[in-house]
């Protein structure tokens, strides 16, 4: 036994010092196709990043951010929790850079609203727990924050409808606040997609499965959330412990279908959700869930 516990307390160091420094760096760009477009159009590269939780020190994740661009994508959708600090902002935005130069879409996250605090981490695994308020929590500046996006000409998506056009594609969307902290308002963007448009896409963080129905049965081809950071902490060969949200294990990141059996008649919609990335400051470490941005790649329809 003595032999065993140093080396158990050396082990457990290490895995700490990897999820910390190693995994929490180690961002992975995923690539996926998915057929939503009508038949005959061009591919359409969506930009897909979401819960950056940015602090000013971050230069690996800024740097990183920044090459997205490289990737020439025709839209950027930014499914929130943004940024972490009070004085965030200007990094977030010059993270961005280039690529406000293109057309985007945002949400917020809860993290966009308040600047989070050292919590027990125990809460993360209780859904209610998670979403209480701090009361040492203070308040981040979402309106600068929107204001830069706003100003590079990105459409605020907050329990609000808009369109615009991409790739030479026209694209109806819709999206909600948070619904992780009851701000959600689908009554508010309710009602049949454009089918007019050639893609309609919902954006949301929280990837709340009442929401997703929401969407799917109004005609949204695809959905975009963040929020769950895959799990944050996977435990390899059983996956994520948590989503944090309603939506299943299965699905705290990735694509799949919504809803999974297609119900008669009625409208199912692809859904992507993003695993971040980004931590909160206070919990700063990933384990076998890197860090990531999505390039989606929209194809013609499977005949
Ligand atoms: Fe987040």
């Amino acid at each position: 036994m003595r032999t065993l516990l140093p080396v158990a307390a050396a082990l457990g160091a290490a895995g700490i010092g990897y999820a910390t420094v190693v995994e929490r760096n180690w961002f992975a760009l995923r690539r996926f196709e998915i057929p939503v477009l009508p038949p005959g159009s061009e591919p359409l590269r969506v930009l897909h990043i979401s819960d950056a939780h940015l602090t000013p020190r971050r230069e690996r994740l800024m740097s990183w951010i920044r090459s997205l661009d490289d990737l020439d994508p025709h839209l950027v959708v930014n499914t929130g929790d943004s940024i972490a600090h009070v004085e965030a902002v200007k990094y977030f935005l010059d993270s961005l850079g280039p690529l406000l130069d293109r057309p985007g879409v945002f949400v917020y996250g809860s993290n966009d609203l308040h600047a989070p605090v050292p919590r027990n981490p125990l809460l993360y695994l209780q859904r209610e727990g998670s979403r209480k308020r701090s009361s040492k929590s203070v308040d981040l500046p979402w309106e600068k924050l929107r204001d830069g996006m706003l100003e590079a000409g990105w459409l605020d998506l907050n329990n609000q409808r808009g369109q615009l056009t991409a790739g030479g594609l026209t694209i109806a969307l819709a999206g909600v606040h948070d619904s992780h902290i009851k701000r959600d308002r689908y009554a508010e963007v309710k009602g049949p997609a454009d089918a007019a448009a050639d893609l309609r896409l919902g954006v949301m963080h929280s990837p709340e499965p009442r929401l997703l129905d929401q969407f799917a049965s109004d005609g949204y081809d695809l959905l975009l959330a963040g929020h769950t950071h895959g799990g944050q902490l996977r435990v390899p060969g059983y996956g994520a412990l948590t989503t944090n949200c309603g939506i299943d294990r299965a699905r705290v990141s990735g694509l799949s279908m919504h809803p999974e059996i297609s119900p008669a008649g009625g409208h199912t919609a692809w859904l992507y959700v993003s695993a971040g990335l980004g931590t909160s400051p206070w919990a700063p470490v990933r384990f076998a869930c890197r860090p990531e941005a999505s390039l989606l790649t929209l194809v013609p329809r499977w005949a």
